[in-house]
């Protein structure tokens, strides 16, 4: 048997129509959103229709398999005019975990995932295809075991899976915040500020760092490279000396000063993250401290950067992956998840796929490249 991760793109599919795996599909997108989820879902069931697969998307993430009632007949006439819209035509929910299903009215989670198997078996449906990130994939995993075939589509704006070279949502996502870093530009210039820009990046700093290059930060702070505050007061000082009297600052909200902690406004609960925020505040803190005399201000990008229609590159790879993700289910390579490897999809078993988060490297040429032309990155 060849080996499944050296399809071409797109690939081979069985040309028969009954040699095709599945004849019913259900499709969903987990987590939060990411902008290009809906030309996902039209690349999909575009294909899916090209092939004779029917497809139901469940709305609200995992809801629309644990609630009756929300699942959706997707036909191509349903994904008419989706590619310009950011969200997701069916939903997103980062509560509705499976395993620990809110209970109405309550504080209280139960396993929901039998009632997730049995919808799936009332419906006749053969296979899951869940667009998330890594907490979608794990949940693929584990209904793999359930006995669901699952095939995985990654997604996530923080770029931060290890098994793909890029995730559809990034690219706008750094649009966005650099849009936001030429526009301080001139608010900062016009009044000698110091501005800090919040960016969203848990434990990755894709968005702040590539951002930050491409807007012409003066400062970028990541997750991965814990900060000297001293370094950043110098950075500031050196630009006094220049004669240039203002200083661009972009922060990963996951940033943190060398010996402290994450910035966290609400722990994390049985099955969710904690929620971050505050990192841009505490840094305008800690440079008062240390006396820097310049008027300062806090812009915080927050959702900004998950919002709006997704750039043409993000379209692109969301329709690709989509249309990757039938012709995997067509083909019955389950319990994989499709990637991007240079510029070829692929697929890799799913357990590869949350093995691994894809962390900037503080040795790496991105990080390089950035020093190169004297941004400073705190250490
Ligand atoms: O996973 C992507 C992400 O954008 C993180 O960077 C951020 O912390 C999180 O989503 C915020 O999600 P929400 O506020 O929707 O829970």
């Amino acid at each position: 048997m060849s080996d499944p991760t050296s399809f071409s793109d797109p690939p081979p599919v069985p040309s028969a129509p009954d040699a095709i795996a599945v004849k019913r599909v259900c499709l969903l997108t987990g987590g939060g959103d990411a902008p290009g989820l809906n030309a996902v879902i039209r690349g999909f069931v575009r294909r899916a229709d090209q092939l004779g697969i029917e497809v139901y998307g469940s709305e609200d993430g995992f809801e629309g398999l644990v609630e009756p009632g929300r699942l959706v007949r997707l036909r191509r006439e349903s994904v008419r005019g989706i590619l310009p819209r950011g969200g997701s035509i069916l939903g997103c929910s980062n509560r509705a975990n499976p395993f620990f299903y809110p209970q109405r009215g309550t504080k209280e989670t139960r396993d929901a995932s039998a009632t997730v198997v049995q919808r799936l078996r009332d419906h006749h449906i053969d296979a899951l295809v869940m667009a998330g990130g890594d907490g979608t994939m794990s949940f693929a995993q584990r209904f793999i075991t359930l006995g669901v075939p699952c095939i995985g589509v990654p997604k996530t704006i923080d770029n931060d899976l290890d098994a793909t070279d890029l995730t559809f949502g990034f690219d706008t996502a750094v649009h966005t915040a650099t849009w936001a870093i030429d526009a301080l530009h001139s608010t900062a210039a016009s009044h000698d500020r110091v501005m800090i820009l919040e960016v969203m990046g848990r434990g990755a700093g894709w968005i702040a760092l590539c951002s930050g290059i491409a807007g012409g930060a003066d400062v970028i702070l990541l997750p991965e490279m814990p900060y000297e505050v001293d370094r950043i007061v110098a950075k500031i000082q050196e630009r006094e000396r220049y004669g240039l009297h203002f200083t661009i600052i972009v922060v990963a909200e996951g940033a943190r000063p060398a010996g402290g902690d994450i910035s966290v406004i609400e722990q994390g609960q049985a099955g969710h993250l904690p929620r971050l925020g505050g990192a841009g505040d505490r840094l305008m803190a800690e440079l008062k401290a240390r006396d820097v005399q310049h008027e300062m201000r806090v812009t915080v990008l927050g959702h900004l950067q998950r919002g709006g229609s997704p750039s043409p590159y993000d379209r692109v790879l969301g329709t690709r992956m989509g249309a990757h993700a039938a012709d995997l289910c067509a083909r019955g390579a389950f319990g994989r998840m499709v990637c991007l490897r240079g510029t070829t999809l692929r697929s890799v078993p799913l357990s590869e796929a949350i093995d691994k988060p894809k962390l900037v490297d503080p040795a790496g040429q991105l990080v390089h490249t950035a020093r190169s032309v004297g941004i400073e990155l705190g250490c």
